[in-house]
């Protein structure tokens, strides 16, 4: 069915209609080979239609995934050493989704996965300062004063860390989980913060980023988000 070519432009999502015309006007848009005038009519099912080189192709519709990684996983969608990945726990799901961010191989919990690249860069640029919470076991109990200089910043190998909100949760006579809130995303950070104040990491959960909750979502699940949360997380981290 031919249509006209800002139409398609925009339903593909390159461009809203005007700026199409835009591109159109400008010479940027051929179909099979020819540059695109004005008012010009095409069959996006049998046309080659392309900006500058680039052929346009049917935009995918943009999902939203919450995975609650299990431990023993890596944030990736292949790996070459044959470890699971979180792809092997999304096999339902059809679009071609990449997780936000990363956990190491033993950390836990909440990992965005989405094929909407302008939020996930959003997600990620230091300058949103994402707030992301983990809830972590520990050996042994931190001093108050430890506590102090997480919140404050410790001195890590590529700078001092950020802010961070601490909140002690409970202590058994080993061990002690506390809950921590950062704004940055350095690898490794909190287990290397921890060390700092010399304690090493039992167990590493995230349990939310920004407004996103991990909730009772069991360990190897994942759930669409829903419109609301995919509506707040957009206007929240892409207007920063
Ligand atoms: N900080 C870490 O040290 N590890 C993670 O997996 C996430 C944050």
């Amino acid at each position: 069915m031919k249509e006209r070519l800002q139409k398609i432009l925009s339903r593909c999502g390159i461009a809203s209609r005007r700026k199409a015309e835009e591109m159109i006007l400008q010479g940027r848009v051929t179909v099979n080979g020819v540059v695109a005038g004005i008012g010009m009519k095409a069959d996006f099912a049998k046309d080659h239609i392309k900006i500058g080189r680039k052929l346009i192709r049917r935009a995918e519709p943009k999902v939203y995934i919450m995975f609650n990684k299990p431990g023993k996983c890596i944030t990736a969608l292949h790996d070459p050493a044959g470890r699971r990945t979180v792809k092997d726990f999304l096999k339902g799901v059809k679009a071609k989704v990449f997780p936000v961010g990363r956990l190491d191989y033993n950390s836990e919990g909440l990992i965005l996965m989405t094929n909407d690249g302008e939020l996930a860069n959003a997600v990620l640029h230091p300058k949103g300062r994402i707030p992301k919470t983990y809830l972590v076991k520990i050996n042994g109990v931190p001093e108050e004063k430890n506590i102090r200089k997480l919140e404050r910043g410790v001195k890590l190998e590529d700078g001092i860390t950020a802010p961070a909100r601490v909140k002690k949760i409970r202590k058994t006579e080993t061990n002690s989980w506390i809950e921590i809130t950062i704004h940055e995303g350095r690898k490794h950070q909190v287990r290397r913060m921890l060390e700092r104040i010399g304690h090493s990491i039992l167990k590493l959960k995230r349990v939310r980023v920004n407004g996103l909750m991990l909730g009772k979502l069991p360990a190897g699940a994942y759930r669409y988000l829903t419109p609301e949360e995919i509506k707040k997380l957009k206007k929240e981290v892409i207007s920063c």
